[in-house]
C-alpha cells in the first residue's frame, strides 16, 4: 500500500481529492493536510511515499514545506508533486529548483493525477534500486582493493623472506627492521603513509643477496676484499630487481594491463635496497653519497639494519647488550648515520627494545621447509 498525502489550504480541493482517490482504496493509503505545518507533522509521523502540495497557502508555500522535505535526508528523493493554479513559468523554474518531482495543474483531473503519482513513485523506486546496486557494488570495490592490497602486501613480503632465506635467518630480521623503520619514522614526524611504506619497503634491503653466490652469502670466515665488493653488489642487485621497468617482461606486463600501479611502493623498496648501507660521511657503497645525498628512507633504515644487528647473535658473535649497542650507534652520529635519525633512536630506545624482545624468540627456530 502507497501512503500519499495531499496538502492543499482550501478544504474544497482537498475533498476533491478525496473523492478523487476513493477508487483506489486498495491501492493507496491516503492523508490529508490543510497547511504546510500540519503536513509536517504528518510526514515525520507516517513517512509517505508521494506528497501532493498546493503551491500557494497561507503561511508557509509549498515551496517552503519542498525546502523542509528535502532538507532532511531520509526525504531527498521523496516524490513531490506541486499543485499550480496556473502556466506561470518563472514558478515552475522556481519549484524545479526546489527539487519538485513534477507539476500538477489545477483543476486536476484524475486521469493526470494517478498517471503522474504513478509515474513519480516508480521512478523513485527504480532510483531506490539504482542506489542501492551501487551501494553493493562500493562495499565490493572497497572489498576487492582490500583484497589486492592484502595480496601486494603478501607478495612482497614473500619475495623479502625467500631472499632472507638464503642468509640462514628466519625473516625475523626484516621483520624487526621493518617495525624499528616506521617507529623511527613516526618519531621522526612522517606521516602513517609514509610509515607505512617505509614498513613494507624496508623488508626487501637485502633482497639482492638472492643474486650472490652461496660460497660468498655463507662464508664463515672473514671475506677477501674481491668476495666484500661482490657481497656489496647485493644493494644494486636488489635495486634493479625491484626497478619495474628493468626487464622486458615488466614492460609486457605494463602494456597488457596498463595498472601496474605498485610502482611507488617497488620503487621505494629500490631505494631504500641501493641507499641502506651508504654513510653519512660518503664512506659508504655503493654510490659514497654523503649526507643529504641519501635518501631519508635510505637513513632511517641504515640505522634499524644496524642496531639489529649489533642486538643479533650470529654463529661468529654474540648479541651486545642494548647499552654498549646503543653507545656505538650514538658514536658514530654524523659519520655513519644521520644525527637526526640517531636522535629518534635514543628517543624511541625502549620501544626499539621492546620490538627485539617481542620478536626475537623466532631467531631460535629454523624456517619450517618442507620434510
Ligand atoms: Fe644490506
Ligand atoms: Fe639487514
Amino acid at each position: 500500500m502507497r501512503k500519499i498525502l495531499f496538502v492543499d489550504d482550501e478544504i474544497r480541493i482537498l475533498d476533491g481529492f478525496r473523492r478523487m482517490v476513493r477508487s483506489k482504496r486498495d491501492e493507496w493509503d491516503c492523508s490529508f493536510a490543510a497547511s504546510a505545518d500540519e503536513a509536517w507533522t504528518l510526514i515525520q509521523e507516517i513517512r509517505p511515499d508521494a506528497i501532493v502540495s498546493d503551491l500557494n497557502m497561507p503561511g508557509k508555500s509549498g515551496i517552503d514545506l519542498l525546502g523542509m522535505v528535502r532538507g532532511q535526508e531520509a526525504f531527498r528523493f521523496l516524490p513531490f508533486l506541486m499543485l499550480t493554479g496556473n502556466n506561470d513559468l518563472q514558478q515552475r523554474v522556481a519549484c524545479l529548483e526546489a527539487g519538485a518531482s513534477d507539476f500538477l495543474n489545477k483543476p486536476c483531473d484524475f486521469v493526470e493525477l494517478y498517471t503522474r503519482l504513478t509515474n513519480a513513485m516508480a521512478l523513485k523506486s527504480f532510483q531506490d534500486q539504482v542506489r542501492e546496486q551501487n551501494e553493493i557494488l562500493e562495499i565490493k570495490v572497497r572489498e576487492r582493493t582490500l583484497e589486492l592490497e592484502r595480496s601486494r602486501r603478501e607478495v612482497i613480503l614473500r619475495l623479502a623472506i625467500a631472499a632472507e632465506m638464503r642468509d640462514s635467518n628466519t625473516g625475523a630480521h626484516i621483520l624487526r627492521v621493518g617495525l624499528i623503520s616506521r617507529l623511527l619514522a613516526e618519531e621522526m614526524g612522517y606521516d602513517s603513509d609514509f610509515q607505512e611504506n617505509i614498513f613494507l619497503a624496508s623488508t626487501m634491503h637485502d633482497v639482492g643477496k638472492i643474486g650472490i653466490s652461496d660460497t660468498i652469502l655463507m662464508k664463515p670466515g672473514a671475506l677477501t676484499p674481491e668476495e666484500r665488493s661482490e657481497m656489496q653488489r647485493h644493494c644494486e642487485l636488489g635495486a634493479q630487481l625491484l626497478r619495474s621497468k628493468l626487464t622486458d617482461i615488466f614492460k609486457y606486463f605494463e602494456e597488457e594491463t596498463n595498472e601496474l600501479n605498485y610502482n611507488s611502493l617497488l620503487e621505494l623498496s629500490a631505494k631504500i635496497a641501493l641507499t641502506h648501507h651508504e654513510r653519512w660521511d660518503g664512506t659508504g657503497y655503493p654510490n659514497g653519497l654523503a649526507g643529504d645525498q641519501i635518501p631519508i628512507e635510505g637513513c632511517i633504515v641504515s640505522v634499524a639494519d644496524v642496531y639489529d644487528a649489533l642486538r643479533s647473535s650470529r654463529p661468529y658473535k654474540s648479541a651486545l647488550s642494548p647499552e654498549v649497542a646503543m653507545a656505538m650507534m650514538q658514536k658514530d652520529s654524523g659519520a655513519h648515520f644521520s644525527v637526526q635519525v640517531i636522535q629518534a633512536l635514543v628517543r624511541r630506545h625502549a620501544e626499539v627494545e621492546a620490538i627485539i624482545e617481542r620478536h626475537r624468540a623466532m631467531d631460535d627456530e629454523e624456517l619450517p621447509l618442507a620434510a
